[in-house]
């Protein structure tokens, strides 16, 4: 009975159908195996990576996938605290919380440098999550504070942040009044992308009936030990007429990479995994990043890549000579990718498109929006933006060529036609000569001179020579424009009334000194055609440049980054930048 019911529960639910259908080995989980149980005392884990108890020490976060740097080894974590122990901010129990009320500050200190993404602190007393204050030291020793900091709700007693260090971090400093009820704290060092995923070499090794394929080095296990099995190996037959030896990963969505960790060989032959050359591509296998061996070779690299455009491909190629005209070999124990979701994906396989609030960024385990597109209050996002503000937490204003500064709330696209251009919703076209206004639908008047205006305000408009040294000089002249105030519109009509005496003073004077003229069809025209010599047809009017704020700040060319990166502090395993030239197609 209970077997019938959760068939058909499953058999309703699409996604618990797939997920119960793959009957993972002991340890593993996920539709298709990709994931590694990471739990206590190595417990089993369930469909999802949820463990019995909690997650295994320096792991965290949905189904224990986030390695955890307050835990990581080289991690030294202190407080303002009286008891030095500082095992409740670590013990991933959100009920063992700080019991020291004069508690300010938590420093976490590392002896190596670690890109920074985000952060979560468990804490009993959410309702001062905005007084957390993070001061952040870099590898180059700058002090910075949590640039561009965003924040999420989780649940009741979780909150992430996410800064904008564009830069690896040695030391974290939390100060602020809301610690004193601080539970625990989570950094997060990414989770391996690499694992599971597809793996290819340049022909596979095999020695006595066993290969060693690609996949060797994504399966999850770093021994270094070759014949325990777990390393991939090139074939060590030289073959005409092939491409450089190489192993190459493609993800099946793209990831953001922060941090590698490759695996050497340890019981011999570790030399050989020298000199490569370590490539990171986008969708259009266009480099992001790459990396050059030592000579040197090590047992363990670790590089930071602070990468944050979406990668598809790595691939390691081989370019040591090795003697006896054999072919050059790449042996890999593990590659590690620390990275997540692009902008824009979340969930364990990256496969959730974020919510539209926030549809190019949102929290990757939760889909939870860090910043409200079209909404004022992060992280909750309900309060939309006032009118004329758009954007990111409405911090952009809605472009002037929109009609009345009025714009969507996500896009930033006029919604209510334009001002002064003709073509909504876009807005960049200016009216042609003798429109104006909305969309450019009125006339400009036919009192104006060639019956040309301003084109936003429907003002006529000409430049008036007075000598012939001074500059010219821009008049508005009345016209009879609709849409003006009550004041403009009496000195308008002062103006109007005076111009029109003085013409009729000068006509009549004109006529007392000459013969009548026959006919006179429009004498205001007529005398301004011969009182201003000189009429700009029309005025070059910047001011109404279609002005569009970019939307996304994430996904931005991050190829400065990428340079100064290589420069890392591993100093003794990164060869001069120069001697390998990064292509960084664009
Ligand atoms: C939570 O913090 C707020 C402001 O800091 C305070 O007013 C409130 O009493 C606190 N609640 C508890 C249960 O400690
Ligand atoms: C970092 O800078 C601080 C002062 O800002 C200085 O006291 C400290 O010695 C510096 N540390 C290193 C490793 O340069
Ligand atoms: C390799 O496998 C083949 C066929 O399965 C077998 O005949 C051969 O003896 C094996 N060689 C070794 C070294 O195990
Ligand atoms: C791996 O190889 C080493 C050395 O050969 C051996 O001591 C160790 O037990 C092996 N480990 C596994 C898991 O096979
Ligand atoms: C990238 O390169 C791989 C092989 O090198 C090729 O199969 C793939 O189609 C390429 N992708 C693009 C977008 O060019
Ligand atoms: C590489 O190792 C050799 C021998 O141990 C040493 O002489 C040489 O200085 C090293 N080269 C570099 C660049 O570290
Ligand atoms: C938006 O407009 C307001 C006032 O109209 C101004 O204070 C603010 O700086 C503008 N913001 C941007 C991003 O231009
Ligand atoms: C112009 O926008 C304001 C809000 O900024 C709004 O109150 C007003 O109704 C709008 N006027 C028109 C004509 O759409
Ligand atoms: C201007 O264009 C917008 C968008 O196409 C339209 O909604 C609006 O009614 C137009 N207004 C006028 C006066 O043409
Ligand atoms: C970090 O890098 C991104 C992309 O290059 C850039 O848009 C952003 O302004 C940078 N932030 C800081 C604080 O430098």
């Amino acid at each position: 009975m209970g077997f019938i019911f959760k068939f058909i529960l499953c058999f309703t639910v699409l996604t618990c159908a797939s997920r119960v259908a793959a009957q993972c080995p002991v340890g593993w989980f996920g539709s298709k195996c990709q994931f590694m149980c990471h739990c206590e005392s190595n417990a089993h884990c369930d469909s999802y990576g949820q463990c019995p108890t909690k997650c295994n020490a320096g792991w965290f976060g949905q189904g224990c996938q986030y390695e955890d740097l307050t835990t990581v080894d080289g991690a030294l974590i202190s407080t303002s605290a009286v008891s030095s122990s500082t095992s409740w901010l670590t013990d991933q129990d959100v009920t063992t919380c700080n019991e020291d009320p004069s508690l300010d500050s938590i420093t976490v200190q590392w002896d190596k440098p670690y890109p920074f993404t985000w952060l979560r602190i468990q804490a009993k007393n959410l309702s001062a999550v905005d007084q957390f204050k993070f001061l952040f030291t870099t590898s180059g020793n700058k002090s910075h504070n949590c640039i561009n900091q965003l924040q999420a709700i989780i649940d009741s007693v979780t909150v992430d942040y996410r800064c904008e260090i564009n830069d690896t971090v040695t030391r974290l400093i939390i100060t602020g009044p809301s610690l004193y009820s601080v539970c625990s704290l989570y950094i997060s060092g990414g989770r391996n992308v690499a694992l599971k995923q597809i793996a290819q070499q340049t022909g596979t090794y095999t020695f006595d009936n066993i290969s060693y394929p690609a996949s060797l080095a994504v399966d999850g296990d770093a021994n270094p030990y070759f014949h325990n099995k777990t390393c991939s190996h090139t074939t060590d037959i030289l073959q005409e007429s092939v491409p450089p030896v190489s192993w190459t990963l493609t993800l099946d969505t793209p990831r953001v990479i922060n941090r590698i960790t490759i695996y050497n060989r340890a019981d011999c032959c570790s030399d050989r995994l020298s000199n490569f050359i370590l490539e990171i591509l986008d969708t259009n296998n266009h480099t992001v990043w790459s990396y050059e061996g030592p000579v040197n070779a090590s047992l363990v690299y670790e590089l930071n890549t602070l990468q944050q455009k979406p990668v598809k491909t790595i691939r390691i190629i081989a370019t040591r000579i090795e003697v006896n005209t054999k072919p050059p070999l790449v042996t890999l124990c593990e590659v590690f990718l620390f990275g997540d979701c692009e902008p824009g994906a979340w969930g364990l396989g990256c496969t959730s498109p974020c919510p539209t609030e926030c549809r190019d960024f949102c929290q990757q385990e939760s889909g939870k929006c860090f910043k409200c597109l079209g909404y004022v209050d992060p992280p909750r996002c309900t309060t939309a933006c006032l009118p004329n503000t758009w954007g990111i937490n409405c911090q952009s204003n809605c472009s002037s060529s929109c009609h009345n500064t009025s714009c969507d709330k996500v896009t930033g696209v006029c919604d209510k036609g334009c001002s002064g251009y003709s073509n909504p919703p876009a807005c960049t076209a200016e009216c042609a000569s003798g429109k104006w206004g909305h969309n450019c639908s009125y006339e400009c008047s036919s009192f104006c001179i060639r019956q040309t205006c301003e084109r936003v305000t429907g003002l006529c408009q000409y430049t008036s020579e007075t000598t012939a040294t001074t500059a010219t000089t821009v008049v508005s002249d009345p016209c009879n424009c609709p849409g003006l105030g009550p004041g403009i519109g009496i000195g308008i009509a002062i103006g109007v009334v005076s111009i029109v005496l003085v013409d009729i003073a000068i006509y009549f004077i004109f006529i007392k000194r000459r013969q009548p003229p026959a006919t006179v069809n429009d004498p205001v025209e007529k005398t301004h055609g011969t009182q201003l010599q000189q009429y700009d047809s029309l005025k070059e009017n910047t001011q109404y440049k279609p002005h569009y704020e970019t939307v996304d700040p994430i996904d931005i060319d991050k190829t400065s980054v990428t340079q100064g990166s290589t420069s890392s502090p591993y100093e003794n395993e990164v060869a001069p930048y120069e001697r390998y030239s990064p292509k960084h197609n664009k």
